[in-house]
């Protein structure tokens, strides 16, 4: 299959999906192209297919186990593609990274205690920390000249009072890739503050120009972290709820693996087992060409807006295949600017007030799919802007 091929959007409508099927309830319209949850519109790589195919020939299904090759996948995949060493021992899989947001906030805070978070940022930290009556102490991401980076005097005060941090790295909805120096500061001021940090790092395989350097692999925080990872984003196999958390420190591994025992929910899940093991082990090639499409994706976006002049300013989009837009020179409230994407243009976007009021006059835009949705999408676009003036 070529490439053009190989990265065609394909239309899930009628599959149970989330982004197609659930997009009159969330938008009050069916007639939109549906441009937002964080899946892809694309197909998995071959080697996914078949590893499922391969499995459902085969006609049981019942209670599975991690076989050793699931734990060499992920030693290999770390370190492969980041340069990360980890041990078998430390990766403790789960069946999604929010669960394991939770299971983490249970195991290391307790009601009342403070949780450092960095918004506009996707919901579930926010509301699981809200959930477990621990305080949300958010300190926000600042934008300035187009981009956004941390505060960190504001960081260091907060740590003061908190007891964990939970980073997204990369940060989904902004799309930054936190650089080196930038994750050192945020280390050295949880170490000084004796504040534990829990990554979040599902979107780590899709970063463009840039490394992505693991919280875990910082030497200090070996005692210090719990980083949270999947497939699901990268190879689009969100619906078969497989991830994992490495946890290299003995103490924090019980006290998590505690949590999730508790929850009394298994996760063996064989699809979902087989599909992280080729994903990973014959991925490569297929991702690397993924990152090709979705950077020309993001570049046909940025021009179409810049060319055509319309009042939407990109955020540098330095990892995922989520954009971030700032649509505030449109000059419209919330309600008026989700009215004209979903009514208007009928583009079902996800509004940035979701992730929080930081996010208040922006746009997040899901360009994980084919190059003619995003034509037709700017051409919607266009038009309502036409027909508004
Ligand atoms: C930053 C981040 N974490 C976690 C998730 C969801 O992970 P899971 O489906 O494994 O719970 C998403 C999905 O969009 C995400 O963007």
């Amino acid at each position: 299959m070529n490439k053009a091929d190989m990265f065609q959007s394909i239309n899930r409508k009628g599959t149970y999906t989330t982004k197609y099927d659930d997009a009159k309830k969330k938008f009050g319209a069916d007639d939109l192209l549906p441009l937002w949850v964080a899946d892809m519109d694309l197909a998995s790589p071959k080697c996914v297919q078949d590893a499922m195919q391969k499995r459902a020939s085969h006609p049981l299904y019942g209670y599975t186990v991690y076989p050793s090759r699931y734990y060499d996948a992920i030693q290999n995949w770390m370190q492969k593609r980041f340069g990360w060493s980890i041990e078998k021992e430390w990766i403790v899989p789960c069946y999604g990274v929010v669960p394991s947001l939770n299971f983490a906030i249970h195991a290391y805070t307790k009601e009342g205690d403070a949780i450092i978070v960095q918004t506009p940022l996707y919901p579930p930290f926010v509301s699981s920390v809200k959930h477990k009556k621990r305080k949300v102490l958010d300190n926000t991401l600042v934008y300035e000249n187009g981009t956004y980076h941390i505060d960190f005097e504001d960081f260091e005060a907060k740590a003061k009072e908190a007891t964990l941090f939970l980073l997204c790295s990369p940060h989904n909805p902004t799309s930054r890739a936190w650089n080196k120096e930038e994750l050192e500061r945020l280390i050295e001021i949880c170490l000084q503050e004796n504040v534990l940090i829990v990554a979040d790092e599902i979107h780590a395989d899709v970063v463009y120009e840039k490394l992505h350097h693991s919280i875990g692999s910082f030497e200090k925080m070996m005692h210090k972290c719990v980083v949270l990872n999947a497939p699901s984003k990268t190879f689009n196999i969100a619906g078969l709820n497989t991830s994992y958390a490495i946890i290299p420190d003995t103490r924090l591994r019980h006290k998590y693996i505690l949590e999730q025992d508790k929850s009394g929910i298994t996760n063996e899940n064989p699809f979902g087992i087989e599909a992280l093991m080729s994903a990973y082990e014959e991925g490569d090639v297929w991702l690397d060409a993924l990152k090709v499409h979705l950077q020309e994706n993001i570049r046909y976006v940025k021009t179409f807006l810049e060319t055509h002049g319309l009042p939407i300013k990109v955020v540098p989009t330095e990892a995922t295949f989520l954009m971030w837009i700032d649509c505030r020179d449109m000059g419209l409230n919330h309600e008026e600017l989700t009215h004209f994407f979903y009514h208007k243009a009928k583009l079902g976007l996800n509004d940035g007030m979701s992730f929080g009021d930081a996010g208040e006059g922006f746009m997040r835009l899901n360009i994980g799919t084919g190059k003619e949705v995003l034509v037709l999408a700017m051409q919607q676009l266009l038009h309502a802007f036409k027909a508004n003036t």
